[in-house]
């Protein structure tokens, strides 16, 4: 995609560095010359925003570890430390377990944007096979964060979902206890769960930055779905999307520091600000916002391992999709039929992460269940056949023709 590379070392120094370590002409060609489609439009500012996002996490959780301590009798104190005696420990814990939240709504976005205009189709199926996996591990990595701080909610909600694995048939408890390194959720969970969260922000750093090379192989998508065809279809990444980058980051930044600064608890549990006691369960045990979808799947099955089987299917579903969409047209902008199911699918979405919120009765179990048929019913039934059904609209022939009108006849 991007071709012959432009890269003109300017001094000794780098040309000398370009015969041994071409690294800076990688850089060059990836993030300065590289060819960008001209009709992006926001919602493709999100890789970008999501990489901001993973750097900070990192860089913040560093500082945190210095000043925590995985254990039992000191975790929940700890973090109390930080909160109240280290030089500004406050806003690094907030901005790290607000930023969670701020990840988590960047990349639905940018996952959505993806099923709009159909990024997941060919040539790019493995560019979003990876952003899957890469979100697996961030709600991996979000779910052993929460358990770190060691209060109720931490502990309990552990508990729930270790417990999970017991319900596999022959060996289900043994995995658990292995899990647990003992009997119950304890010290040693604490321990490997510390050394896992730790761990896998640079997993995902190492698959992103796989992710970054399978969307310069074949090239960004674009709002029209058409491939690019030539020079006059792109525009060099700088300035022009750096510039458009970098003004949805500082967008983005408004909104993450008034979460930081104005309501840095209204995202999560007011439980977790008890310390963890394994003789008293909270009344509603519930995950962090950006799980509730799938924890509402879990509940919605009457039967232990079929709700487990079902919460992971709903995750793993999404592997399927570039070949569960079997529609020619990559953009839903041409998709008239498709787009009413999308808006659907967001609205299924939505009323999931609601209920997974809600007691587990009545009303709520059985609008779960509705909301669970129509989840799996999206991906295995309306999207095949959709694509075997739906007139699409005219697409247009290039990208070039779609962003200009063409030139108005001259009068004769
Ligand atoms: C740490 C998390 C992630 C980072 C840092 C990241 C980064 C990026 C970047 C920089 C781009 C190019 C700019 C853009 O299209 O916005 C991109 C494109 C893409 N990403 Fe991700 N991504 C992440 C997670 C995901 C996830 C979870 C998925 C899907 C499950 C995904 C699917 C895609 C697809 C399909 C594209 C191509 C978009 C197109 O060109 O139309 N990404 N990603």
């Amino acid at each position: 995609m991007s071709g012959e590379s432009t890269y003109n070392p300017s001094n000794g120094v780098s040309k000398w560095l370009d015969s041994r370590l071409p690294i800076l002409r990688l850089a060059h060609d990836s993030f300065v010359d590289y060819p960008t489609p001209k009709n992006l439009n926001y919602w493709w500012t999100f890789g970008g925003i999501l990489s901001f996002c993973l750097v900070t996490q990192i860089i913040t959780g560093i500082i945190l570890a210095m000043h925590y301590t995985p254990h039992v009798d000191f975790a929940f104190n700890s973090v109390e430390h930080i909160m109240r005696d280290v030089n500004y420990g406050w806003m690094l814990r907030y901005i790290h377990a607000n930023g969670a939240s701020m990840f988590f709504i960047a990349v639905y976005i940018h996952m959505f944007r993806g099923m709009y205009y159909g990024s997941y189709k060919a040539p790019r199926e493995v560019l979003w096979i990876l952003g899957v996996i890469i979100y697996i591990l961030m709600m991996a990595a979000a779910f052993m964060g929460y358990v770190l701080p060691w209060g109720q909610m931490s502990l309990w909600g552990a508990t729930v979902i270790t417990n999970l694995f017991g319900a596999i048939p022959l060996v289900g408890e043994n995995i658990a206890i292995w899990l647990w390194g003992g009997f119950s959720v304890d010290n040693p969970t604490l321990n490997r769960f510390f050394s896992l969260h730790y761990l896998i922000p640079f997993l995902i750093a190492g698959v992103v930055v796989l992710h970054i090379w399978a969307l310069h192989v074949p090239g960004n998508n674009n709002p029209v779905g058409i491939s690019v065809k030539g020079k006059q279809d792109t525009v060099p990444f700088h300035p022009y999307y750096t510039v458009k980058d970098g003004f949805a980051l500082t967008l983005f930044l408004i909104l993450f520091s008034y979460f930081i600064f104005f309501a840095p608890n209204v995202l999560g549990h007011a439980d977790n600000y008890i310390p963890a006691n394994p003789l008293v369960t909270p009344a509603h045990i519930v995950p962090e916002w950006y799980l509730l979808p799938f924890y509402a799947i879990l509940r919605a099955v009457p039967d232990k391992l079929g709700g487990v089987v079902l919460m992971f299917g709903a995750i793993f579903v999404m592997f399927l999709l570039p070949w569960l969409d079997t529609s020619k047209v990559r953009s839903a902008r041409y998709r008239p039929l498709f787009r009413q199911f999308y808006v659907l699918f967001i609205l299924d979405c939505l009323l999931l992460g609601y209920l997974g919120a809600q007691p587990a009765e009545g009303v709520y179990i059985v609008l779960a269940r509705v909301g669970t048929v129509y989840y799996f019913a999206h991906f295995l039934l309306i999207l095949p056949i959709l694509g075997l059904v739906e007139k699409p609209k005219e697409v247009p022939e290039s990208i070039s023709e779609s962003v200009l009108p063409a030139a108005p006849q001259a009068a004769e």
